[in-house]
């Protein structure tokens, strides 16, 4: 039997971060956690609520009424819950993705879901992607990857799931939306998004999803077998 791992995936938004994390989490029989998800549930309470995002006070006050969590649905993949309902759809969509950065810079915020993230993790075999879970979440992750891609890919990766979604939106809405989120997804004080020198770099501008996988794959195996 070999020993379970815990594995960091982290970088930019739209890398396609969470269908490494899917696949590997499904070829090792791991638990996947979307920690994006989270902070995404949490922005989605305060827009229901009618909370102002800009003010950290209110949203760190009506931070103490949100229980997130996960379930699997029906084909053993998690979902994210917002006070026991599900809420997966809900948070993909272009209000919650504009104001989503504001509300995870903010500290209360952080410190409840790295919480829990972190106790996701205590029993090892989890795979979750983010912006600090190598550096912050699970420092000591045996396996930490940074994920990258160019703006271009991305924006045209995020724009054909939206319209396949049937979302009304402009590529050029999408790609500003991503610049702005970059933006304070690596300037912000709170553990911004950035990379040590035990990650592994992918940039997948150039590669398949089969040809990330290997790649990733074979990391795993080192990485499990503790070289
Ligand atoms: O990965 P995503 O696009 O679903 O993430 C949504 C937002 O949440 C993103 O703008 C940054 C933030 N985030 C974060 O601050 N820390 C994480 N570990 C994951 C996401």
């Amino acid at each position: 039997m070999h020993r379970k791992i815990n594995i960091a995936i982290d970088g930019y938004s739209s890398c396609g971060k969470g269908t490494l994390a899917k696949a590997l989490a499904k070829a090792l029989g791991y638990v996947f956690i979307d920690s994006g998800a989270m902070y995404r549930a949490v922005t989605l309470y305060m827009q229901r609520e009618g909370v102002n995002v800009d003010d950290e006070d209110a949203v760190s006050l009506a931070l103490e009424h949100v229980v997130v969590g996960f379930q699997n649905n029906a084909e053993q993949q998690s979902e994210v819950t917002l006070n026991g309902v599900c809420v997966e759809s809900e948070i993909r969509n272009i209000e919650v993705a504009s104001k989503v950065s504001e509300v995870a810079k903010i500290g209360a915020v952080r410190t409840k879901m790295v919480a829990l993230q972190q106790a996701i993790g205590s029993n090892k075999g989890v795979v979750m992607d983010g912006r600090d879970i190598g550096t912050v979440v699970f420092p000591d992750a045996e396996l930490k990857i940074f994920m990258t891609a160019s703006q271009e890919v991305r924006a045209q990766r995020r724009f054909a799931e939206l319209l396949a979604k049937g979302d009304d939106v402009t590529l050029e809405e999408i790609a500003k939306n991503l610049q702005h989120r970059d933006a304070i997804d690596a300037s912000r004080e709170n553990s911004p998004l950035t990379m040590t020198a035990d990650y592994r770099v992918l940039d997948n501008s150039d590669l398949d999803r089969d040809a990330q996988f290997a790649l990733a794959m074979g990391w795993v195996e080192a990485a499990i077998q503790g070289v």
